[in-house]
């Protein structure tokens, strides 16, 4: 069979057909697949250029931090890299596990905790061992791509799945009132805590409320909120006074921990049933100790540590007031994730933009387009860390000035 013939299964990869099918033609390492160099850190090198960088979710400074640093050290010289071989059910754990899990329920005020490798994998995991096939499943618009193929993932049915608009709570309520017209088993709403690309934080409240008033439970991704928000970083729930009515709490390491990896938490014996019907669990080699030592370590850290996510929010709250002081349009963001709408379309526009911000400006953002947001939406997606310095927000805010003078006129 030839690639060029249009029944062979090759034949779109030869087209560049797919997502990002744009941007992937240039495959330059420049606008698709950039590669930053150096320590991890609000400045790192692109392209042999020292860049201020507001691409890499270190919202609290701990990439490279000496504790983790030093216990994964120990455990490389004690265990190497791979300890403990296997599956979590066969013989991949270890009470170092344990422990860590033991650490992370009560973080999230929950009574247990089951880890993950990947945060992606996680949400999969956690939606496709709760759902059973008389139950619904209903998710934001909006949310993050896990959700959304682990809600199609979990399920056959017509209606199994469904979907409201944005923070939406007359629909979402709309929804809840026809499947419970008619029900057959459990409702699993799912919502990401604070939405990773526009910085909105979920109304948790309300979806609480409506959750209750129609006997539904709720998954919390709270991938961008833990260790940020609420007065001792446990999140999105504890910002909003609803973390004890979150049925199950779920978070990535990707993020403030800087590490890899995921949890979920919540009452003990729906934490059992997910240990035991989750197919990432029982189908994937565990996380090995050298991680869920290191992130164990690091959990200390985020809660000796309050001043780390003050001093983000002081950098959040100056960069936020002066990005809307210059009349830029940030959205409806109530977290640090700082996204800047650009009234620019087309390509070409936002390479432009893209390519002055680093090249004249030395200044690293990304941005993000379809089919990470909704078509037709272009922003630059700023996400400080508390390593950041008011003269870098000064600099990045002087940097889109021009800008947006001079894309706006070009283009
Ligand atoms: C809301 C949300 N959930 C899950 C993930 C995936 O986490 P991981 O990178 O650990 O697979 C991300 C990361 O982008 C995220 O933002």
């Amino acid at each position: 069979m030839q690639a060029s013939d249009p029944c062979d299964l090759f034949h779109k990869c030869y087209q560049k057909e797919g997502l990002f099918s744009n941007v992937r033609e240039g495959k330059d390492n420049y606008y698709a697949q950039p590669i930053l160099e150096g320590p991890l850190g609000p400045h790192m090198t692109f392209n042999g250029q020292k860049m201020i960088v507001w691409s890499i979710n270190d919202y609290l400074g701990l990439a490279g931090h000496p504790e983790p640093t030093a216990r994964a050290k120990e455990v490389l010289e004690a265990f190497g890299t791979a300890y403990p071989m296997g599956a979590r059910l066969m013989s991949g754990f270890t009470q170092n596990h344990q422990t860590f899990e033991a650490k992370l329920a009560k973080f999230a005020q929950k009574e247990s905790a089951l880890l993950f490798n990947y945060g992606y994998l996680g949400v999969l995991g956690v939606i496709t061992s709760i759902m059973g096939p008389r139950d619904t499943v209903i998710i934001d618009h909006d949310s993050h791509a896990c959700i959304v193929d682990g809600a199609k993932l979990a399920t056959t049915r017509r209606n199994q799945f469904r979907v409201f608009r944005h923070n939406d709570m007359d629909h979402l309520e709309k929804i809840l009132k026809s499947i419970n017209q008619d029900r057959k088993g459990g409702i699993l709403i799912v919502t990401d805590g604070i939405y990773g690309m526009t910085g909105e934080v979920a109304p948790l409240k309300e979806i609480c409320a409506l959750k209750e008033k129609y006997n539904a439970r709720l998954l919390v991704d709270d991938a961008h909120g833990i260790g940020i928000m609420g007065a001792t970083g446990r999140g999105t729930g504890e910002h909003l006074g609803v973390q004890d009515k979150i049925d199950l709490y779920f978070s990535t390491f990707a993020k403030c921990f800087a590490g890899i990896g995921g949890f979920v938490a919540g009452d003990k014996e729906i934490i059992e049933h997910i240990t035991w019907n989750a197919r990432p669990v029982i189908f994937a080699k565990n996380l090995p100790l050298i991680y869920s030592d290191s992130l164990s370590a690091t959990l200390d850290v985020i809660e000796r540590e309050p001043e780390r996510r003050e001093k983000l929010w002081e950098i959040a709250t100056y960069m936020q007031r002066r990005f809307k002081e210059e009349g830029f349009d940030i959205g409806n963001t109530t977290s640090p994730i700082t996204p800047v709408f650009l009234s620019i379309s087309g390509l070409e526009a936002i390479k432009d933009a893209i390519h002055i911000l680093r090249e004249e400006f030395h200044i690293f953002a990304s941005g993000v387009m379809y089919p990470v947001v909704p078509r037709g939406v272009f922003l630059l997606r700023l996400v400080p860390s508390c390593r950041h310095t008011f003269d870098d927000v000064n600099k990045t805010i002087e940097a889109f000035i021009q800008i947006k003078e001079r894309i706006i006129k070009k283009h």
